[in-house]
């Protein structure tokens, strides 16, 4: 197993991406912490992973306010004494024409994608500081991050921007031994892109932007956080890493 006797904190891990990530942590040795808005849908993924002998923790709470995030950070270390690995990967995403996003819609993609991802980093990386034991932060960001698409100028806006926090993180944590990468999945089958799979005539022209033809799973981007949360990833850093069946390198 590969993440034996590590702790594991992963935000937005009561479903999607971050559920797929959860269970195979805890698959591969880790106790995992999982955080998210809904209850409903954390209490079932905790099920779901004690049920495979896996030992997780649980707690509803916002990324974007600070309060939150020390409380959430605070009941790891008080029920596991320390934080291994932490996946920022609670985010959002909501449509809409560079012309017409309300400022409440910037607001709220910035603070919950990027905010939240910088709160998350800095009370985790004081925390990682403290132990002297180094780290891995897996930072969820997208293809967005890299290229831009329409329709999505504040969430692209994000996810480039948790790019370049990984990287300048990455440069100033790497003396603690600190590793801090970004994961840019392409398009993947979960509640957020559920609207499009359900519409057999868009899913079927989207489809043609994929060389390799197919949606991504979860289970595509857990194995890829898996590599970047284990030893096997040990002198990597400040890396974004592309996991999107080939969409991000085709010009036409
Ligand atoms: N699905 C995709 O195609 C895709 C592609 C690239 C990147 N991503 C990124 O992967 C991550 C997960 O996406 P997903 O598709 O699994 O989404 P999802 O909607 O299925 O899950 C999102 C998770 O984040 C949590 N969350 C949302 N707002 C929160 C907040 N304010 N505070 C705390 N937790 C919050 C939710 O409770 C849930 O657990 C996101 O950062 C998303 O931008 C997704």
């Amino acid at each position: 197993m590969r993440l034996n006797n590590k702790i594991a904190l992963i935000t937005g891990g009561s479903q999607g991406i971050g559920r797929a990530i959860a269970v195979r942590f805890a698959a591969e040795g880790a106790k995992v912490a999982i955080s998210g808005r809904g209850l409903e849908a954390l209490k079932e993924t905790a099920a779901y992973i004690t049920e495979q002998g896996g030992q997780v923790l649980i707690f509803e709470g916002d990324v974007q306010y600070k309060d939150q995030v020390n409380q959430m950070v605070d009941s790891v270390i008080n029920q596991w004494g320390r934080i291994d690995i932490l996946v920022n990967n609670a985010g959002v995403n909501h449509t809409a024409a560079f012309l017409e996003i309300t400022e409440e819609d910037w607001d709220w993609h910035m603070n919950i994608n990027l905010k939240g991802t910088f709160l998350v980093s800095q009370r985790v990386s004081l925390e990682m500081v403290k132990q002297n034991q180094g780290g891995s932060i897996i930072q969820m960001s997208s293809v967005n991050g890299l290229a831009a698409e329409a329709d999505q100028a504040h969430y692209n806006t994000t996810k480039g921007g948790i790019n370049l926090l990984a990287m300048s993180m990455a440069l100033e944590l790497a003396h603690y031994n600190i590793r801090v990468n970004a994961l840019c999945p392409g398009f993947i089958e979960t509640r957020l892109t559920k609207p499009l799979i359900d519409n057999p005539p868009a899913i079927t022209s989207y489809l043609q932007t994929i060389p390799m033809k197919r949606v991504g799973q979860p289970e595509d981007i857990s194995a890829a956080a898996l590599f970047m949360a284990s030893d096997e990833s040990s002198y990597m850093t400040g890396h974004c890493m592309v996991v999107d069946g080939g969409q991000i390198i085709k010009l036409s």
